[in-house]
């Protein structure tokens, strides 16, 4: 039972690379069929992040009245409904619509569904959820490129943006069948359905053992409403903390990763490759570094710690967009294949550090009881600024040229060197327990992070 629900929630995680990642193959094909301005097109392949900063707000004042299981079945009914709309769709607003609703569906379950698995997972395994759920996502964006690809050569965009019915039909009768999280039937005060839930995930548990398991999730029930209060975001140290996981979004977003993950072939074609089948054989190979690098990442991480592994990939970043962007200016269609190394030595320095920095250290720097609100907003963040990032390429790229643009994006990832090196803690080591503490130290004295 458990690792179906642990299959669960990957699924979860695919989809959200996978309708994430599908329109960059798509919108070559799409601009054949319908007009679009520079602005109806950032919209439109903007709307799944716009959608989503919606979708995680819902999620926030839903989750803990409703339940687990109920919003993550509204977000599978979306990702269905959504899928299936894009791929009938008629015309770009209608298209911009479905996305939307797509959008949603990934802002909340993008936060309920692996709050969900490390609630029902065994407290030892819960520290693989957080990075798990991040593979899940480049995988489902490398699922999207092959996808792309193979539709390519019949044309049919249809198919591709059809795609995610197949695994959001999969999750909708999954979590139909999947239990309640333990842990908010114990906060709803149904402690015995709760144990029989734990019964069904953790079968070789004793009766005492269970016991013991809902005895610690009520003794972890917030007693003091003003321990959770939004208030406390007003003290200095987790005001620090709140501005440091923001401004690690918004710097990852600004480093102009999803530029690449929406527009590759199209990077590709104005950098002189020719061909949308060549194109999107490159942007496989991204989808695939991107894949190969986050299993790096997870492996090195709690070796080389996150502070200089931070710096590192930011520096690294920084020089690969350069080199973009000198190579856009120069214009010369004989270097295509060193853009093309540009860009597979951005995604490198994004997969091994900016990628699943942030997510982790939101993960771990919020003490418990303000973990959830954290971490929402932290994740709104990063939604509004994918946003702005991918509404802003076409009409950036049309008005001021790929070089400049490009060139501002790696003015932020090099202004994201400077902050990495002044702000950035190292967790690595530390249990969550020392980190609360330091921070509630820190608090008391008035220093921020
Ligand atoms: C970012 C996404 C991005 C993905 C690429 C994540 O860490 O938040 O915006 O598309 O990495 O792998």
């Amino acid at each position: 039972m458990l690792f179906l629900i642990a299959l669960l929630a990957a699924i979860f995680g695919f989809l959200f690379g996978t309708d994430q990642g599908v329109i960059s193959g798509a919108l070559p094909l799409l601009k054949k069929e319908f007009v679009f301005t520079a602005q109806s097109e950032g919209f439109m392949t903007g709307a799944v992040p716009f959608g989503a900063i919606f979708g995680a707000i819902l999620a926030l004042v839903t989750v803990d009245r409703f339940g687990r299981r109920p919003v993550l079945t509204f977000c599978a009914i979306l990702f269905a409904a959504g899928s299936l709309a894009a791929a009938m769709a008629f015309s770009v607003w209608s298209l911009t619509v479905a996305r939307l609703v797509i959008g949603a569906a990934i802002g909340a379950s993008s936060l309920v569904a692996p709050m969900y698995l490390a609630e029902i997972a065994p407290a030892r395994i819960r520290g693989a959820v957080v990075s798990a759920f991040q593979l899940m996502i480049t995988i489902g964006i490398l699922a999207a490129f092959v996808v792309d690809w193979a539709f390519s050569f019949t044309g049919s965009w249809r198919y591709m943006l059809g795609f995610s019915l197949v695994p959001a039909m999969i999750c909708l009768a999954g979590i139909v069948k999947a239990p309640e999280s333990p842990r908010w039937l114990v906060l709803a005060g149904r402690d015995k359905q709760a144990r029989d839930v734990l019964k069904t995930v953790q079968p070789e548990a004793t009766a005492e053992r269970l016991d013991k398991i809902v005895e610690e999730i009520e003794s972890g029930r917030p007693g003091d409403p003003a321990e959770e209060s939004w208030s406390r975001f007003k003290e200095p140290a987790l005001r620090g903390l709140l501005i440091f996981s923001v401004l690690a979004f918004f710097l990852q977003q600004f480093s102009g990763i999803n530029v690449i993950m929406n527009y590759a072939p199209r990077i590709l074609e104005n950098a002189g490759f020719e061909g949308l089948a060549n194109e999107l054989v490159a942007t496989m190979g991204i989808g695939a570094l991107n894949v190969s690098v986050t299993i790096l990442a997870m492996i090195v991480v709690d070796r080389l710690g996150r502070r200089p592994l931070f710096i590192f990939g930011f520096v690294g970043a920084f020089l690969s967009m350069t080199l973009v962007a000198v190579l856009f200016q120069l214009n010369d269609n004989n270097l295509a294949w060193l853009s093309l190394l540009g860009l597979f030595s951005f995604v490198f320095f994004f997969a091994i550090s900016l990628g699943p920095l942030p997510w982790l250290y939101m993960s771990e720097l919020f003490p418990l009881a303000l973990r959830g609100k954290g971490m929402a907003i932290a994740s709104i963040s990063n939604w509004l600024c994918n946003f702005l990032v991918v509404f802003l390429f076409p009409v950036l790229a049309a008005g001021l040229g790929e070089a400049m643009t490009f060139g501002m994006f790696a003015a932020c990832c090099a202004f994201g060197i400077w902050y990495a090196w002044t702000f950035a803690p190292e967790t690595r080591g530390l249990v969550l327990e020392e980190i609360d503490q330091t921070i509630a130290s820190a608090s008391e004295t008035g220093k921020t992070s």
